[in-house]
């Protein structure tokens, strides 16, 4: 078995976002805008593993979002890219995110307990119970509109894994949404279960967070707001007698001076952006998520338009490990980072910051 790095140590955690969708975390229209090939993931994921980098997180997208480039119109299925990319590296968690809608638990519990073992005990589950109308309904399935009987319907489903993991005799399962006869799960992932995300905005998916996850993953929009959040997830989870970490995730443009770095964001993200692509993404998350501050509008677009969201780690190395250092202050666990290319932009990252982070003694 080898160490998982999302529950290993007490340093900050650093992994990447999106590098299976197209564009990855940018609604750009430049050239240079990801390619999410699998070739481009398996030299990145190397890159990330020699590198010490923890994780890597693919996003669940069946539809892109339109606009001149469809944005996440491409993207390489999450499970099967986790198990390539376990085969392929040796120290980095890998997790696989997952729809409970369009995946039944019994297949899903098998194929984590397949890649766990790929892996030797590197794999994770991201657990999205559903905000994507227009997804749904390409798939044929029904989005519940209130978040109650979406977070319901992951309860019983992930119940259900946990129980597969956990029972080495057959057994009848009649839920609610599941019915099962003589069922059993076997292998169980190499620890017995592994690292859980999920990254609800709701209070009620926040319930099942703190009742279910690891790690609750929020969008760092204003640092003071996120600060009390934090401190009242970890309160929650811990009334429970549950200890849940908060992660976020953070777009970098980082080059050797503050007017180069300031340049290619206004060249991606004002000049070039796919603008139809960023207004359809923020007109469903705002109709359907309950996971981005509704009252700073203005301020998510642009963000959006950057990186999908992320919070903004734009300037030179030192500019970019004090943001960082931030985010560690305002009690985050670790951050995702993505790049408009990340094979290109990464190595440059590696070899100016992560020293930065290492000197500063959080990694
Ligand atoms: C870091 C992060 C990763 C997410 N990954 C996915 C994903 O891959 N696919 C997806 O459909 N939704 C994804 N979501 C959406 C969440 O799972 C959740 O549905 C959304 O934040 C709305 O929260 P709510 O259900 O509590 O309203 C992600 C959100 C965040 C912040």
């Amino acid at each position: 078995m080898t160490k998982n790095p999302m529950i290993s140590g007490d340093h900050f955690r650093l992994g990447t976002f999106s590098t299976n969708c197209s564009s990855g975390m940018t609604p750009t229209k430049i050239a240079e805008r990801w390619d999410n090939s699998w070739d481009n993931n398996l030299t990145l994921a190397q890159m990330l593993d020699d590198a010490g980098i923890d994780f890597m997180l693919p996003i669940a997208r069946w539809i892109g979002y339109g606009g001149e480039t469809d944005f996440h119109g491409g993207v390489l299925e999450t499970m099967t890219w986790a198990a390539g990319l376990l085969a392929s590296t040796k120290n980095i968690a890998v997790f696989a995110t997952i729809h409970t809608a369009a995946n039944h638990p019994a297949v899903v519990a098998k194929q984590i307990a397949t890649i766990d073992q790929i892996g030797h005990g590197r794999a994770g589950l991201n657990i999205v119970a559903g905000w994507n109308k227009p997804e749904y309904e390409a798939l044929g399935l029904s989005l519940p509109d209130d978040h109650e009987t979406r977070y319901a319907y992951a309860q019983e489903w992930f119940d259900l894994i946990r129980k597969l993991w956990a029972s080495d005799t057959h057994f009848d399962w009649d839920g609610k949404y599941f019915k099962a006869k003589k069922i059993k799960g076997n292998p169980a992932p190499v620890r017995g279960s592994v690292p859980i995300i999920n990254a609800a905005g709701s209070p009620q998916g926040r319930d099942f967070a703190t009742d279910n996850a690891n790690f609750l993953f929020t969008p760092a929009i204003d640092l003071e707001r996120s600060k009390a959040e934090i401190l009242e997830l970890k309160a929650q989870a811990q009334a429970k007698g549950r200890k849940v970490d908060v992660l976020t995730f953070s777009h970098v443009i980082c080059r050797p001076t503050r007017e180069e770095a300031e340049a290619f964001l206004k060249h991606t993200a004002i000049d070039n952006t796919d603008t139809a692509a960023v207004d359809n993404l923020v007109n469903l998350q705002f109709a359907h998520a309950h996971s981005f501050p509704h009252d700073l509008l203005a301020q998510i677009k642009h963000l959006f338009a950057m990186g999908h969201g992320g919070f903004p780690l734009v300037g030179t190395p030192d500019d970019v490990a004090e943001g960082i250092l931030k985010l560690h202050k305002t009690g985050f666990a670790g951050t995702t980072l993505s790049f408009v290319d990340y094979v290109a932009e990464f190595p440059y990252f590696r070899d100016t910051v992560l020293p930065k982070l290492e000197a500063a003694g959080i990694r």
